[in-house]
Formats: structure tokens, sequence, C-alpha cells
């Protein structure tokens, strides 16, 4: 059998990056997580980095600022995954890679990078509108410096994170699910695609040391996950025995409320306005030189939308 990847995690204490720390134990890879020197004194992250090692991660201290450390743990790999924030309302940080690029491009071992990515793929978004498309342009940026240095790569769109999409019965702004009302975005019958962040660690994992995603973008699709807002919000009253009291909300209302908003919600706001309004996750075929995550994975029993919906009772 082929060895597994050594792999190295950047951004493992971030919110999909502890589950990629957790998908990349679990499937028998031996795992590095980056310990940035600038943690400092947060005992939260530390407390977690600490908890990684005792489930046998190696914990490796580099920074972004000292370029030679970051080549010096990239060289201990054969996979790079990054996993930085890129949530304006968190924080964005998704440019910084460049410089994780240029390391890995000095370091010249890699076999496989996959940026921080895990959404709607930047590649079909280039008539996103403003402010919002700055997540897309910078992971576009990201995707050339990657190219252009002939990295290996491999770009997971992931779609909807469930935990915001799901938790807010696809309404931004929330992200616990009402028992009692929803407001629908236009008619609520837009298609979006909800995967849970664990399915997302554990496909994107997969595709580490798999030829055929090499070079490629590989979209998560989950069959039974593919459903409308309405669909969703069905699926939760079906769970809580109750119907909710529904409005709605305009295309142009919900773009006149969001130029009333700071920047970091107008970013995340005209993402939503692409995915439940223009449909733009669910509105294509996945051409030649893409593939599709639970095809490429039968063996991996995701979660449905009813099933991480239970969590919410
Ligand atoms: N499709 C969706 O619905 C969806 C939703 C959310 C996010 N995403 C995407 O998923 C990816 C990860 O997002 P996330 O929300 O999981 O990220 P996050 O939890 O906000 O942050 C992840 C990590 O970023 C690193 N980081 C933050 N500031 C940094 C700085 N100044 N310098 C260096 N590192 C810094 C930290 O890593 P360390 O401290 O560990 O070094 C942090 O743990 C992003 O590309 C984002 O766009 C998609």
């Amino acid at each position: 059998m082929a060895m597994k990847s050594k792999v190295l995690i950047v951004g493992g204490t971030g919110y999909l990056g502890k589950r990629l720390v957790k998908a990349s134990l679990a499937q028998g890879h031996e795992t590095f997580v980056l310990h940035r020197e600038e943690i400092g004194v947060d005992i939260e992250k530390v407390q977690m980095l600490l908890s990684f090692k005792q489930q046998g991660a190696h914990l490796v201290i580099g920074s972004f600022n000292d370029h030679q450390s970051l080549v010096k743990v990239v060289k201990l790999v054969d996979v790079v995954i990054c996993a930085i924030s890129g949530v304006h309302i968190r924080s964005h940080q998704i440019l910084l890679q460049l410089k994780l690029v240029d390391a890995i491009k000095e370091a010249g071992n890699v076999k496989r990078f996959l940026p921080s990515e895990f959404g709607t793929d930047p590649a079909r978004m280039e008539n996103a509108m403003e402010p919002g498309r700055v997540t897309f342009d910078d992971k576009m940026v990201v995707r050339r410096a990657t190219e252009e240095a002939g990295i290996p790569f491999t770009y997971i769109s992931a779609n909807c994170f469930a935990g915001y999409f799901l938790g807010g019965l696809c309404q931004p702004g929330f992200i616990l699910p009402s028992r009692e009302q929803v407001r629908l975005l236009g008619d609520g019958n837009q298609k979006a695609i909800y995967v849970d962040e664990d399915d997302i660690a554990t496909y994107s994992i997969k595709t580490i040391d798999d030829p055929r995603t090499l070079n490629k973008t590989v979209y998560i699709r989950p069959p039974q996950n593919i459903l409308s807002q309405r669909e969703v919000v069905q699926i939760w009253e079906k769970l809580i025995g109750k119907e909710l009291l529904k409005s709605s909300i305009s295309e142009q209302e919900f773009l006149a409320i969001m130029k009333e908003q700071d920047y970091a919600e107008q970013v995340g706001l005209t993402h939503y306005y692409h995915v439940c309004y223009e449909g733009c996750l669910a509105n294509f075929e996945i051409g030649d030189g893409a593939e599709e995550a639970t095809k490429l994975y039968p063996e991996v029993k995701y979660t449905t939308v009813e099933e991480y919906m239970t969590r919410y009772l």
C-alpha cells in the first residue's frame, strides 16, 4: 500500500481548521499543525493545539512574518492545507497565503496544496457584486500565485457551511433556527447546497493522495443536501412539528438594507445574495476538469440536512 502523505495544517485552530486536523488524524496521516508564535497568550488556541498533540499531531512553530520558519515547516510534509480565515465578520486574511505560497515554492517538496477556499468557487464569480467580491478576487490571486509557482493543487468548493446556513434557516445574521418565524429571501425557491463542516474536512483529506483530484477543483454536492430555503424550512418544521410564520424580503429590499450596513456585514450579505437570490451554487453543471466529492468517495456517509438539524432540537 502506498504511504499516506504527511500533512501540514495552517490555521488549524480555526472553525474549519480544527476539523481538518481531526480528519487528517482519523484518516491515518502523520499530521503537523502550525503553531504561530503570534498566538501569544490566547489560552483557548494554545489549549486546542495541546489537545491536537495529545491526539497524535505534531505542533510546529512558525510565523507568517518569518519566511524561513515557514519554509522549514513546509519541508517536513508532503501536503499543505491552509484554512486561514476568510469571513469578514470574523477575520479575512486570505492574501497572507501568498507568503505560504512563496515558502512552498522555495521548499520545493510539496506534492499538493489546498489553499483556504472551502466555499463558492471563486473562478465562477467574476461578475460578483461589490464589496463581497473581494473574497473571490483574493482567492483567485492565491490561485494564480499557486499555479504560476507550479505548485500541485486541489481547490475545494464546499458550498454552504451548514452551521451558518442551516443554523439560521438561510437568513443572514442568524445561526439558531427560530421556532416561530422565518424570513424567506425572495420566493425562497433557489437551490443551495449545505455541507456539514466535519464532512467538508473528511472529503478534503480524502482528495490529498488521490490522483483524480490533482490540479482540479472538487465540488462537494451531497445529492440530498441540494435544497431551497423553503425546503430547509420544511425540514425544520417537520422536526419541531409546527409551521413557522413566513414573510419574505424582496431582492430590492435586501439590496437596499445591505447598503446601510458596515463593510464586513455587506461582504457577507453579498454572498447570501448570490447564493439565495441567484442560486450561484447549484445553477451549473460540473464540467470536465472538475470532480464531485460524493461521487469520488461514495464510502463516506455524509450528514443530511435533516440529520444536521436535529442538533437544534
Ligand atoms: N462556505 C461557507 O459557508 C464558509 C463559511 C465560513 C468560512 N468559509 C471559508 O473557510 C475558510 C476558513 O474559514 P474559517 O471561518 O474556518 O476561519 P477562522 O476560524 O476565522 O480562522 C482560521 C484561522 O486563520 C488564522 N488566522 C487568523 N488571523 C490570522 C493572521 N493575522 N495571521 C495568520 N493567521 C491568521 C488562525 O490560525 P492560527 O491561529 O491557528 O494560526 C485561525 O485559527 C476560509 O477560506 C473561508 O472563506 C466558508
